[in-house]
């Protein structure tokens, strides 16, 4: 998977090849990123020519043909010469801003590497190399790590920066991932959006200069996605040359991407170096977070599928994987903060009988929690609505045969909570600043360990205080007023990133005491949807919006990096909370089975036809659940192109079953004739559609499945192919 040959470094995974090179002159080149070739040295494809302000480094001499600025760098440096985008940037005891980096060694590790306290991709299958790159002016040592996760067509990255000289370097910049291209004809794929309206997907040709999504926010955000495409003009669901890379990480981040002068391209992925700054003393190191790239010339869903299995079976670790799946029905949609335990248990009886499994009690269960402005910080029952506490509600909602599930939001308090009160100076605030509040919330200092262990303390009293199976750990403010009472101010820039190291303390620390609970993360909704967090918490709610028809563009979207097992996904009661549209209850079923799961409304209020159409899809989707989780999934149509109908489908890894679900938007007169074309099944073998007469399966991919024409808005229907 890995060869080493004279300073050629290459990697190969089933389908895909990555190679790089160091030059005469020590500069590691970016020689290839593409589908799987045989070995060879492809550094032939660069060519060293006179570019007119193109400097050239001292140990070229005479030799005007060596210049960083135009060639594809391994991973890029500044003030030396090159002038696109950095990777790394070092300010040096003396002031000076640059970095310059030369081959020095490498090593082989047996599996894939691990970081400490940062999420990654899980060997044990797997190998590493080290690639050790040196700016001897700075005595600086770049490692630079290659996991190589052959069987899923990932090549992992992680970068380590360490400081081999006798003065404090102060590191502006370390981005996890340069990825330069030696042509310019890309387009590039972002995931953008908005508190209940995330990860729409914007494509554009690149054009020269930079294009550059991130967050400040301190949350990867419902804004931008770390995760981003670049593919062929021309590519598609089923064809073309296309690149995704993904970060794995919950914080500021930034992904860059240049056209440069030449039509060369570079993607620079990583902490955003906006309010960075990290200082390394004489023998510190720093890690920058893993960053993973896949590759896929027959375009996106195959893109997507390699994704998703990885992810499925190397990020998360899911402690319910392989149990019964368990439907969830959450109180918040249905009571917000006003119930007791009375209120409660109503709901839950009502959901009991309908094939639902886990109940969750969502905010506003502790404190003085009767509005959001109080309560956050004190993680301890409210008496006043569970007066027997969770010792007497746990027990009563298991004999209902569900399992219990809790919220926190444990980065956060309230000015009005006795953990304010008592440690003002915990919450995030500038010295002589006014506060900024978000949904009347401050955000807890997690950069501080006592802060972390007073909160951990009193969540782990409260998780081991009953039988909880499931915490859903959300987040819902952008950081702002960012300071830390624990840092001396030359140490301020690393207060973003300590933050987020936190989070992951926590959650780590939750996951080692409570190895069977399974956490589901939030954050607003979306708002931190990323591969950090899936590498704690499983699966993480989509949106805030509920709305069946803006969840089929979210789930869309989404779905492109993250696989459908990930997304939190509810039926909710209609008309819908965030739209106040009215969507078919078969309807908002079918979408939110595309995901988790669950149901976030009072069923004792539904119908009786409506509670017979639940039990049916609980049923339907407890029997499915396999194949709709970790079938590979086909976007059938993009629904942003506002056609007639959307429609997916998932095939089991075998292609001997498959599921198809479509959702109709509003209706005409005269509807047209839709004949959908299936994917991803076996021409050869013969499929029962809905366990009617087998057809061959290249029928129904070239041929075709007719719908039949709506009736009234949003309807939907599913049809479960299996092989006879
Ligand atoms: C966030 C979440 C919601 C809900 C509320 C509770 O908005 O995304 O699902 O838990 O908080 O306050």
């Amino acid at each position: 998977m890995i060869l080493c040959d004279k300073g050629l470094f290459t990697l190969h995974t089933k389908n895909t090849t990555y190679q790089m090179k160091a030059n005469e002159y020590g500069v590691l080149l970016h020689t290839y990123y593409g589908p799987r070739i045989s070995s060879g040295d492809l550094s032939y494809r660069i060519q060293y020519t006179d570019r007119s302000f193109a400097p050239n480094p001292e140990e070229a001499g005479e030799n005007r043909l060596f210049s960083l600025d135009v060639m594809p760098q391994e991973y890029s440096t500044c003030g030396m010469g090159d002038y696109r985008l950095p990777s790394l940037e070092l300010e040096l005891p003396n002031g000076s801003r640059s970095a310059d980096l030369r081959y020095k060694s490498f090593r082989l590790e047996d599996g894939k590497y691990a970081l400490e306290g940062l999420p990654a991709f899980r060997g044990p299958e797997g190998e590493t190399l080290v690639v050790v790159l040196e700016d001897a002016a700075a005595q600086v040592d770049v490692e630079l790590y290659y996991g190589v996760l052959e069987d899923y067509d990932i090549i992992t990255r992680a970068v380590k920066v360490l400081n081999r000289g006798g003065g404090t370097v102060r590191l502006r910049q370390a981005a996890s991932l340069c990825l330069d291209f030696q042509r310019g004809d890309l387009d590039l794929v972002t995931f953008d959006g908005k508190h209940v309206l995330e990860r729409r997907p914007n494509r554009a040709p690149l054009i020269p200069g930079v294009r550059s999504v991130g967050s400040v926010r301190g949350t990867s955000s419902h804004q931008h996605n770390p995760f981003v495409l670049l593919c062929d003009h021309d590519a598609g669901e089923d064809h073309g040359l296309c690149y995704g890379a993904m970060l794995l990480y919950s914080g500021n981040f930034e992904a860059a991407v240049e056209r440069a002068q030449f039509d060369d391209v570079r993607l620079v992925l990583g902490i955003h170096p906006h309010h960075f700054c990290w200082p390394l003393e004489p023998g510190e190191s720093f890690t920058a977070p893993e960053a993973a790239l896949c590759c896929s010339k027959q375009g996106f869903a195959v893109l997507s599928h390699r994704l998703h299995r990885a992810i499925r079976e190397r990020l998360i670790q899911n402690p319910w994987k392989g149990l019964p799946q368990r439907v969830l029905i959450n109180n918040w949609e249905a009571t917000e903060f006003t119930f007791d335990a009375e209120r409660l248990m109503q709901i839950a009886k009502s959901a009991a009988p309908m094939g639902i499994g886990l109940f969750v009690m969502d905010d506003g269960w502790f404190g003085a929690r009767d509005t959001d402005a109080a309560g956050l910080g004190d993680w301890t029952v409210n008496r006043d609505k569970l007066p027997g506490g969770l010792e007497d509600l746990v027990p009563r909602i298991k004999a209902l045969g569900m399992d219990f599930g809790i919220w926190i939001e444990p980065e956060m308090v309230n000015e009005d909570s006795k953990l304010y009160r008592a440690h003002p100076d915990w919450a995030f605030q500038i010295p002589g600043r006014t506060k900024v509040r978000g949904r009347q919330q401050l955000v807890l200092d997690f950069s501080r360990r006592e802060v972390r262990d007073a909160v951990y303390g009193a969540l782990k009293a409260m998780l081991s205080s009953a039988d909880i199976s499931y915490v859903k750990w959300d987040m819902n403010r952008s950081l702002a007023t960012v300071w830390s009472a624990g840092l001396p101010p030359q140490r301020q820039g690393e207060v973003f990133h300590r933050y987020v190291l936190g989070v992951y303390d926590m959650l780590a620390r939750m996951r080692r005491d409570f190895p069977g609970v399974l956490i589901e993360g939030c954050s607003g909704g979306g708002g931190r949807f990323d591969a950090g967090m899936l590498y704690y918490t499983p699966q993480i709610w989509c949106s805030d919006n509920t709305d069946a028809i803006d969840r089929l563009r979210i789930q869309y979207g989404t779905s492109f990096c993250y696989p459908v097992g990930t997304m939190g996904a509810h039926v909710s009661a209609v008309p819908n909370a965030q739209t106040g549209r009215s969507v078919p209850i078969e309807t908002r079923g079918v979408v939110a089975m595309s995901g988790t799961f669950g149901y976030e409304m009072d069923l004792g209020q539904t119908t009786g036809e409506e509670r017979e159409i639940i039990r049916r899809q609980t049923a339907f989707f407890k029997e499915h659940s396999r194949l709709i989780q970790e079938g590979d999934y086909y976007r059938l149509t993009d629904p942003f192109q506002n056609g007639p109908y959307t429609a997916w489908e998932q095939v089991s890894p075998d292609r001997r079953e498959a599921l198809v679900s479509v959702v109709f938007g509003t209706a005409h007169g005269a509807p047209p004739f839709s004949t959908l074309c299936l994917k991803g099944l076996d021409p050869a073998l013969r499929y029962r559609v809905n366990g009617g007469e087998p057809y061959p399966g290249d029928v129904l991919m070239e041929a075709g499945w007719p719908l039949p024409m709506p009736w009234d808005d949003y309807q939907s229907l599913q049809f479960y192919l299996a092989a006879v």
